[in-house]
């Protein structure tokens, strides 16, 4: 692969911001601020795809650790604080957000036999990852829109089902918001 999934660190910032911000409108977007939060209170949560050439950031999957009972509509808020969410000993990973950068999205990539989706392929191996270094994990959660089809077909695609329904979401300007999960 060209590929190499590993960890995020801050100095990924500028590249996932980039990606963050050609990937949703700005209501939809997380601040700078929340992510490098995020990056610095769940460093082992935050996974990154990047060329093997240049080195250049070209997908994100950024997540924190929520024990069981913070989930509420509430807890989905955009820009929440994820200090005062995540949970290292918690049995809960919540994906806050995935995106694969333009110029790439749509591309097939060979990988062990098989041709699939890069996006597909980078989302599975980067839960894989997390899954393996935080075994207390008991679930998966994601919130996607309503129109997102191609993130919503690979989540079903890879064991996720939809489990509830947020209408007129208020971060989706009244569109409604789909809650997926996993168990694991
Ligand atoms: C979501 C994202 C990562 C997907 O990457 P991508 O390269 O565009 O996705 P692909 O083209 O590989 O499509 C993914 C799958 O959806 C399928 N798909 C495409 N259009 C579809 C549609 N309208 N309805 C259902 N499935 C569809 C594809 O066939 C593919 O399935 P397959 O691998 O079984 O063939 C990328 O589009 C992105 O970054 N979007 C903006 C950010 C975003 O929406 N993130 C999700 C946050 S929840």
């Amino acid at each position: 692969m060209e590929y190499l999934i590993r960890n995020a660190t801050l100095s990924d910032i500028e590249g996932i911001m980039t990606i963050e911000q050609l990937s949703f409108e700005p209501a939809i977007m997380e601040s700078r601020a929340v992510f490098e939060e995020r990056l610095s209170i769940a460093p082992d949560c935050n996974m990154v795809l990047c060329s093997k050439v240049d080195g250049a950031v070209e997908a994100y999957l950024s997540a924190e650790i929520w024990s069981k009972n913070c989930v509420s509509p509430e807890a989905f808020a955009l820009n929440h604080s994820p200090e005062k969410k995540h949970n290292p000993n918690g049995s809960l990973l919540y994906i806050s957000s995935f995106a694969l950068a333009p110029h790439l999205r749509g591309k097939k990539i060979s990988f062990e036999g098989k041709t699939g989706g890069l996006a597909k392929r980078f989302f599975s191996k980067a839960l894989e990852t997390l899954i393996t270094t935080h075994p207390n994990l008991k679930e998966i959660v994601l919130l996607v829109h309503q129109d997102w089809k191609k993130a919503q077909h690979i989540y079903t695609s890879l064991g996720f089902q939809q489990v509830k329904v947020l209408t007129s979401f208020e971060d989706f300007n009244g569109k409604s918001a789909l809650i997926y999960e996993k168990k694991l």
